[in-house]
Formats: C-alpha cells, sequence, structure tokens
C-alpha cells in the first residue's frame, strides 16, 4: 500500500482508464458484469464519463494509482442526475489482478463513502455483487454494507447462471 494514490479521475486519464477497465473486462472468471470484449466505451466515451462524474453533484469517480500507473477504479453515480431516484448511487470497484489483496479496495471504498457521507445529495449507496465474490462481500460488510436481498440467476457468465446480492449501506443524515 506504500506508494498509492487514490485520487478522483481526470479527463486527462481517459486514455489510460479506458485501457485498464477493457483489460478488466477481458480477464476470466473477473467477477464483474462485463466480460471479455464487452467493454466498449470508447476514449471520448470514457473521457465524458470522467469530466460528467467530476461535474455532476451526485457523481464521483477514484482511481488508485501506484507509479503513474491505473491499478484500481472505482464509480458511484446517482440513478437520476434529477428526481426521487437522485440520491440513491449504484457502486462499482475493481482492483487489478495483480495488486488485490493489499488493501487498496479497502482504500478506495474508505475514500468513496468518505465522498458520499459529505456529499448533501447522496443518502444510499447501493450495489450488487455475485454470491460467490466472497473478497468483496467480506469488504463490503466490513464497511457497513447491509445484503438487502437475493436475485437468482441475474447474469449468465462462466457457463452457468449467477445469483447476485444486492447489499446497500445509507449515509445520509
Ligand atoms: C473485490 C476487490 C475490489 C477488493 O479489493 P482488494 O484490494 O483486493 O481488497 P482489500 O485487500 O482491500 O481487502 C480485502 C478483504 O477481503 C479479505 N479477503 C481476501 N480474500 C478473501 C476471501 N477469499 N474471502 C473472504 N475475504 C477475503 C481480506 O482479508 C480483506 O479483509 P480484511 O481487511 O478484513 O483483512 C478486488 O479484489 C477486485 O477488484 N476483485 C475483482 C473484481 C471485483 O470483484 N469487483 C467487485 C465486484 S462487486
Amino acid at each position: 500500500m506504500t506508494n498509492v494514490i487514490i485520487r478522483p479521475a481526470t479527463p486527462d486519464d481517459a486514455l489510460a482508464l479506458n485501457a485498464y477497465r477493457r483489460q478488466s473486462a477481458d480477464e476470466p472468471n473477473n467477477m464483474l458484469t462485463y466480460s471479455a470484449g464487452e467493454y466498449t466505451r470508447t476514449v471520448d466515451q470514457e473521457r465524458e464519463r470522467i469530466v460528467s462524474a467530476s461535474t455532476a453533484d451526485n457523481q464521483h469517480m477514484l482511481v488508485a494509482e501506484i507509479d503513474g500507473k491505473i491499478v484500481g477504479h472505482c464509480v458511484c453515480a446517482g440513478r437520476r442526475a434529477q428526481g426521487a431516484l437522485r440520491h440513491t448511487a449504484g457502486l462499482g470497484i475493481d482492483i487489478h489482478a495483480n495488486y488485490r489483496g493489499q488493501g487498496i479496495g479497502r482504500a478506495l471504498m474508505q475514500a468513496m463513502l468518505a465522498w458520499a457521507r459529505e456529499n448533501p445529495v447522496i443518502h444510499r449507496v447501493e450495489l450488487e455483487v455475485f454470491t460467490h465474490n466472497t473478497r468483496a462481500i467480506h469488504l463490503y460488510l466490513s464497511l457497513g454494507f447491509v445484503v438487502e436481498g437475493l436475485q437468482r440467476q441475474v447474469y449468465f457468465k462462466y457457463g452457468r447462471f449467477v445469483d447476485v446480492y444486492i447489499m446497500a449501506l445509507l449515509v445520509g443524515a
């Protein structure tokens, strides 16, 4: 963990972040909703997402960087820009395979939850996680997330149907 920098993504990260996310999708058994070849956003679209996350009042995007290289990514975005769902934010996170189990995921989550707690709009942070993703579930539970439900056979990955837990944390006052 010594050299890790956790910081908001900037438009200058678009190229590297796009490459990072493509390789995450391509990783076998990646525990993500994207599978090989399915991350199809262009670099320009990546830049637009970064700009949106840095300007919208209910979005935030963080990267973890080691020696100038992106090794992790976490995004939290309100489900709507306006209206009855804008306080509810979906969270996604992934750490490069070579850097897992070193506390980087926890550091990214803690930074993101600090942002959510200070944000006057965000009240609820929610995510879905494959029920066999024990490491991620351990991390989320340890940060106060609660399992609210199980959805059966939502995804088809690894040649089989995969269940997900819906987990959420209330961060508002
Ligand atoms: C899940 C993920 C984000 C966690 O980040 P990380 O940097 O690897 O995790 P950390 O090192 O910060 O912490 C992992 C925690 O899980 C624990 N852990 C590790 N392997 C575990 C396992 N197989 N079962 C249960 N807990 C496990 C660690 O001990 C640590 O807990 P502790 O701090 O209480 O000791 C990361 O592993 C990852 O990107 N995985 C692949 C993609 C993914 O699953 N994304 C989330 C989709 S919902």
